[in-house]
């Protein structure tokens, strides 16, 4: 693979996966290595903070090696580098900020302390192959759905700003909180997904409020219902109680006809808000990203929005859906190329960061 040097080291460790990439300068990810804890947390049903900070310290030896023998490089190939700032996990923020801002002092290089979600912004324009990534234009809206976030930016010229926020609870993370109190193992939302898939979403119908006033987003009402149904399918012996559900393929038909249900109000409301906004100024280009990128409707949806709307859509690839550190090394990459850079000595963690700052 040809490459052009100096290399940026990208370090992502904001929640539950322990994340080491290299991106050269031209944004082609030579190596994306991902690391997640899902065995240390399953028997919890969610992530543990204290037991998260612990398994980045002992897994970040292995999971940087394998990304510079993926990327064959050195650590004399890197010439900037990279950590999540926040928001997340206090603990585990502060491993991969520590590592870090080691690295880029001890080596005099420049260093970026980045918002996970400006690493989610502009991960739609890398590439999923080793191709250098695609330039982002220098303004686009930027959707951004993921466990902690259910955003719609405006990017102009690399500045970030907020157009529709979520009022209430994010999007993967009432997919996560229904799959759970379903019975399905953690994390919940690309099963939730995958058993919809098999669900009837006509059966039950949720309603889709459209915007009145200043649009925003919330789920929680969404939740709610769900859950209410899915109470009384309980009650109706539709759906037996309590019950844990290792094999997806054992779910009742009825649960998933209601997680069909509930995952079209889910994406229905992602439309609704982004025909507001392309309604009152044309979306010139939409790049999506975040976790729930991932999700199978979700893509279908927009994929048919864009073309019907003509607008140019970036669908973050799946591998860059969810946390990554190539998404962050590209942001500070973007950040290197208008002329940013943090003191390694003097930037801090905080589990809560506005975005934009
Ligand atoms: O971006 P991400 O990896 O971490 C955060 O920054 O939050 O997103 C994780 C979220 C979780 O809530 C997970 O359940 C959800 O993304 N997710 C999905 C799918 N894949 C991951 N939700 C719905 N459908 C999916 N296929
Ligand atoms: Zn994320």
């Amino acid at each position: 693979m040809s490459r052009s040097h100096p290399l940026v080291l990208g370090i992502e460790t904001s929640c539950d996966d322990t994340a080491c990439a290299l991106v050269d300068a031209g944004g082609r990810v030579l190596a994306s290595a991902v690391s997640s804890q899902l065995r240390a947390h399953r028997p919890y049903g969610g992530v543990v903070p204290e037991i998260a900070s612990r398994e980045h310290l002992t897994n970040w030896p292995a999971v940087s090696a394998a990304a510079f023998d993926q990327a064959g490089a050195t650590l004399d190939d890197v010439g900037a580098v990279a950590a999540t700032r926040g928001p997340g996990l206090i603990g585990c923020l502060l491993v991969g900020l520590s590592i870090g801002r080691a690295i880029a002092f001890a080596r005099r290089l420049p260093f970026h302390a980045v918002h996970h979600l400006e690493g989610h912004v502009f991960s739609p324009f890398l590439s999923p192959d080793g191709a250098p990534a695609e330039e982002p234009p220098a303004r686009f809206t930027a959707l951004v759905v993921s466990g902690g976030h259910t955003s719609l930016l405006a990017v102009d010229e690399g500045r970030v700003s907020s157009l529709v926020e979520t009022r209430d609870d994010a999007m993967g993370e009432v997919f996560d909180k229904v799959g759970k109190r379903l019975g399905l193992a953690y994390p919940q939302g690309p099963k939730v997904d995958l058993l919809a898939e098999r669900g009837d979403p006509r059966r039950f119908r949720f309603r889709v409020h459209g915007v009145r006033g200043e649009p925003f987003f919330s789920y929680s009402g969404l939740k709610t219902q769900t859950l209410r149904r899915l109470e009384a399918l309980e009650r109706a012996g539709e759906v037996p109680a309590g019950e844990r559900w290792d094999d997806l393929d054992a779910v009742p038909q009825a649960a998933c006809d209601l997680l069909a249900a509930f995952r079209d109000a889910a994406v229905r409301q992602l439309e609704s808000r982004l025909r507001h906004l392309h309604a009152r100024r044309p979306l010139e280009l939409l790049a999506v990203s975040g976790g729930v990128a991932a999700n199978r409707l979700l893509r279908r949806r927009l994929e048919r929005w864009a073309a019907r709307n003509r607008v140019p859509l970036r669908l973050v690839p799946l591998v860059y859906a969810g946390d990554n550190a190539a998404m962050i090394a590209y942001a500070a990459l973007l950040r290197q190329r208008r002329g940013e850079a943090d003191d390694p000595r003097h930037v801090a963690v905080a589990s809560r960061i506005p975005f934009p700052p």
